[in-house]
């Protein structure tokens, strides 16, 4: 759980942008609530150009005080500091990559007291094939060689069914998709690249199997708050669907990794994003991504099953009217038990026991997100 630069920013960032995001995460509750990664995204680097013609290092004028400042910073407050790069000589935004220098900077970025890398092979020719597997075990080797805990993100847009191999080339988690655009619905994006939030979602189903403790799958960073006023595509959603938006995430096993302006977040927002029962799914020990257990049209029931025998369900309503959901205990979740305790994890509301199956009216793009215990016989 975290924060990017990417999507609010670009690559327009500097350190008063980060400190700031620091401060808004404490002082709004977010880290206490378990939010602790702050990520730069590209843009850090001094040079934009080529590795061929430059040496890695940071923008002394977006970062005065350099990058071991940075993370230092975030050590004191008990946060943790990522920053990025790419196998290509060049990063996507043409910044300068790690390509052939692996070694040299996985032993950089371990002497800033760096926590995590995205490292984002967009930017390799050819966008695939054998080669951006060794190009990113090489680089997960020079991490794991300088003795640092670095959590490696494999950044290849969903591209090469990425999730096959990240893992085993040493990375932690890895995009399912092309990026996200700030928009919950708007058919026919994903052609033209961008995937808004319900096209990330159906990308994810059937991946379930790859996400797991120590390995997960990425469905991108969070847009909730970005109201189109990001760096992203997309003309921004509407607070209830950034809210169904992090529930799914949440559910999905993704990592959790906002990208907007955290100085500047309503109630609701900071409501959102401090869910402590929704991130608890999220971070559940089992590590298991809810699978879509039944669709009916627009409306599908998506199921987690939970450490301590419990399981996590979201309703999602897809389509335009409210619709009445059900969820029924033994056909869709597979339980034994006819009777269960139903919570309702944004209501924060228990709401009695159920036999056989749970019924609501769930509202337009909107997700009702349970955590449904399974009453044992006796
Ligand atoms: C790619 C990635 C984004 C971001 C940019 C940076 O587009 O998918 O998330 O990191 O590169 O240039």
């Amino acid at each position: 759980m975290g924060w990017n630069s990417w999507n609010v920013y670009g690559d327009d960032i500097d350190e008063e942008k980060i400190l700031r995001t620091a401060d808004a995460i404490i002082d709004s509750g977010m880290r206490d609530a378990g939010w602790e990664y702050v990520m730069l995204d590209d843009g850090w680097q001094k040079i934009r150009g080529s590795r061929f013609l430059n040496e890695l290092d940071y923008d002394p004028e977006k970062f005065p005080r350099g990058i071991s400042y940075l993370a230092d910073h975030m050590h004191e407050r008990g946060l943790k500091l990522g920053i990025y790069s790419g196998p290509g000589v060049e990063t996507c935004a043409g910044y300068t990559g790690s390509g052939g220098h692996e070694r040299e900077d996985a032993e950089l970025f371990a002497s800033w007291g760096v926590d995590h890398l995205k490292y984002d092979s967009c930017c390799w020719p050819g966008k695939g094939g054998q080669d951006v597997i060794e190009l990113h075990r090489t680089m997960s080797e020079a991490l794991k060689a300088t003795g640092r805990d670095i959590v490696l993100h494999v950044c290849h847009c969903g591209w090469d069914d990425v999730w096959e191999w990240a893992r085993e080339a040493g990375g932690h988690h890895w995009r399912i998709g092309q990026d996200i655009c700030d928009d919950f619905d708007l058919p026919g994006h994903r052609e033209s690249y961008y995937f808004d939030v319900l096209d990330m979602i159906d990308r994810g189903v059937g991946l379930e199997e790859y996400s797991g403790p120590g390995g997960w799958n990425d469905f991108d960073m969070l847009v909730v708050n970005l109201n189109g006023e990001g760096a992203l595509v997309g003309d921004g959603a509407t607070p209830e669907e950034y809210r169904t938006h992090f529930s799914m995430w949440a559910i999905l096993s993704s990592p959790l990794i906002i990208g907007s302006d955290l100085t500047r977040m309503d109630g609701y927002t900071i409501e959102t994003l401090t869910n402590t029962e929704v991130i608890a799914l999220n971070q559940d020990p089992l590590g298991r991504q809810a699978a879509r257990v039944r669709k009916d049209g627009d409306l599908e029931v998506f199921a987690k099953p939970l450490a301590n025998g419990d399981q996590g369900v979201a309703l999602l309503n897809r389509g335009p009217t409210d619709a009445e959901m059900e969820v029924a205990w033994q056909e869709d979740l597979g339980l034994d038990a006819a009777a269960a305790v139903v919570r309702d994890l944004w209501a924060h509301r228990d709401l009695g026991v159920s036999t056989g199956r749970f019924a609501t009216t769930v509202r337009s793009h909107e997700a009702t997100i349970l955590r449904v215990t399974p009453q044992t016989s006796g």
